[in-house]
């Protein structure tokens, strides 16, 4: 029986990485590895660093594809990402008949946790569900960008007894409960902008974790303009963005 280890290895930090994923990096044969493009670089580098520093109680290998590019949204965002699914399917249902022989364990490594808006398990459960390959495979939890942005901030995620609603940003809804809490992650739009003038207090951090992180806090209408600019000029240095913002409603 072929396995396949889905490893959530934080997000973007290597010291997210925990002693269970440590353990399953050491299990893997072959790590799938999945590039982006040019922009996505470094998130591959750390992967890399991290099979090649931590990895080290047996011999393994890499085998890296290209990520089939993701078309225009059209009608649908939910139709854009299945026909990206539908194509990774086939990518990686290759990767395992082609790659891992039977008895061998295949890695791969998910940004944040492998639970929270990252489509390898569903992938993984269609390609069961097709029938054409077969193996088993077991999840290995990491921190979300959700949790380190929390922690870079210090804050609560929850007001007490209060609910976390966690959302992309075209999702945000234009008015937040006393006592909710409102994560926003994927936004390309700052869609905070939509929820000025209620008096909402923001946590925002760009690349948390990492040594290029940026973090912003303060009451949204007097930090939204700040946040826009400093996000605009650390995307155009980067190339790339990867921000996550708490609201609430209560001032600490
Ligand atoms: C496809 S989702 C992946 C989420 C990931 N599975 C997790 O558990 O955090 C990508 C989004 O996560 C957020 N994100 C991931 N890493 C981040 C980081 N280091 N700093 C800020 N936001 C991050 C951004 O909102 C980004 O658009």
């Amino acid at each position: 029986m072929k396995t396949v280890l889905v490893i959530g290895i934080g997000a973007g930090n290597p010291d997210h990485l925990t002693l269970q994923a440590l353990k399953a990096l050491n299990r893997v044969d072959v790590f799938l590895l999945f590039d982006k493009g040019p922009a996505k670089h470094g998130l591959n580098d750390l992967r890399r660093d991290l099979c090649t520093r931590l990895a080290t109680e047996r011999p393994w290998r890499m085998v890296e594809a290209d990520n089939p590019p993701r078309g225009p949204d059209g009608d649908s965002y939910a139709g854009a990402v299945q026909q990206l699914n539908d194509d990774k399917q086939r990518l990686i249902e290759r990767l395992i008949a082609d790659e891992v022989a039977d008895g061998q364990c295949a890695g791969i490594l998910v940004w944040g946790d492998p639970a929270l808006y990252d489509s390898t398990l569903r992938i993984l459960q269609a390609i069961l569900a097709a029938g054409r390959e077969v193996f088993e495979y077991q999840v290995i939890p990491g921190i979300t960008a959700v949790q380190a942005l929390a922690a870079a901030h210090r804050v609560p995620l929850n007001e007490i007894g209060g609910s976390v609603r966690i959302s992309p940003g075209r999702q945000l809804s234009d008015a937040l409960g006393a006592g909710d809490s409102q994560v926003v992650m994927l936004d390309a739009h700052q869609a905070f902008n939509r929820l000025r003038g209620q008096g909402l207090y923001i946590w925002w951090g760009a690349y948390v974790g990492s040594a290029d992180e940026i973090l912003i806090a303060g009451p949204l209408d007097q930090v939204a303009d700040q946040i826009e600019h400093v996000r605009d000029q650390a995307r155009l240095r980067h190339g790339w963005i990867m921000d996550t913002y708490l609201l609430k409603r209560t001032l600490p």
